[in-house]
């Protein structure tokens, strides 16, 4: 039995339908104002708690192999916070897992987390692997870069659907090894039904380290349509993005992040979905293939 938290998550989703097709009993942390009836009905088995509730956490680790764990609080709101969730509902979560004879733990953390780290996010992110580290369990810790699903459509993709030019902060020629949410989903799910003793900590991105000029390229050509760029300097306003993005444009500005997935992806027998083939699905999602 796995037991994974952050379920109703965009990330959490994707693991729980790999972990079901593998044949892999399923248990979900849920909270009941969340919307989790969806998997339930493709064969989760729900236990209702909170990772600001100790107890409730105790409860849902009895009787697990291990525990997969995505959650945060960064797109939520009220009394769930960086320091109530993704800090001290996490060391919860750990504590309580280790406490009911967990045996493997898999943490999804983020690429820069440190006890040093400007953003509150990755210094939570850092403690709570300390947190696992010092445990009994065994345990993965995934670093991942930046998902692609979210800030390359919101960047790029959608502008370029809408004809409208595309907004890049600085020249937009740092790389990053930016990786998709399906193939973050997949080393989780390894990473937590493998049996391995080792534990591990494993910085994940995508099979290419690309800059915002690549990613505008691909669209360009998979659309076959020049696209207009027009950049702006750290500090300026971009009226069409939501802050976070502008934020999180800005800090890719300042450093490259490129990784070597060669032999992760050959032991883990994943397949990394390069920024063609995200672009190609995305463009067809949205029916925007020129013919
Ligand atoms: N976006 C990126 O580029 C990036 C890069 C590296 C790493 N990551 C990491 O990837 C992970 C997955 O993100 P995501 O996009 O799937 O997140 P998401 O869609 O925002 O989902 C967050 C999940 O956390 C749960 N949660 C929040 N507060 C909770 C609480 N108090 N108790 C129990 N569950 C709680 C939510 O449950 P409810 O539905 O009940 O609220 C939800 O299931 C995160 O840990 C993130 O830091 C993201």
């Amino acid at each position: 039995m796995i037991l994974v938290v952050g379920a109703t998550g965009e990330l959490g989703s994707l693991i729980i339908r790999k972990l079901l097709d593998k044949g892999v009993a399923v248990r979900v942390l849920v909270r009941s104002a969340s919307n989790y009836e969806v998997l339930v009905e493709v064969g989760a088995e729900p236990a209702f708690g909170d990772l600001k509730n100790p107890s409730s956490l105790e409860a849902a680790c009895l009787g697990v192999d291990a525990v997969v764990t995505t959650a945060t609080a960064t797109a939520r709101g009220g009394d769930d916070t960086i320091e109530s969730v993704d800090l001290k509902g996490n060391r919860n979560l750990v504590r309580a897992a280790d406490k009911a004879g967990v045996g493997r733990f898999v943490f999804v953390s983020a690429l820069g987390a440190s006890s040093d780290s400007q953003m509150p996010l990755l210094r939570a992110k850092a403690t709570t692997e300390e947190e696992l580290r010092h445990s009994s369990m065994s345990w993965t810790i995934l670093q991942p870069d930046v998902f692609m699903d979210r800030l390359v459509p919101l960047v790029v993709g959608v502008p370029v659907l809408e004809d409208r030019p595309v907004t890049l902060v600085g020249e937009g020629s740092r790389c990053h090894s930016f990786v998709a949410m399906r193939d973050v989903a997949a080393y989780a799910v390894v990473a937590a039904t493998r049996h391995e003793s080792e534990s591990r900590t494993l910085a994940v991105g995508g099979p290419e380290p690309v800059s915002w000029r690549d990613i505008v390229h691909a669209f360009s050509h998979e659309l076959g349509k020049e696209v207009p760029i027009h950049m702006v300097d750290v500090g300026e306003s971009i009226p069409t993005l939501p802050e976070f993005a502008t934020s999180l444009l800005v800090a890719l500005e300042t450093y490259d992040s490129p990784l070597d997935m060669t032999e992760l992806a050959r032991m883990y027998g994943i397949t990394p979905t390069n920024l063609a083939a995200f672009v190609h699905d995305f463009a067809a999602a949205h029916h925007a293939k020129v013919p």
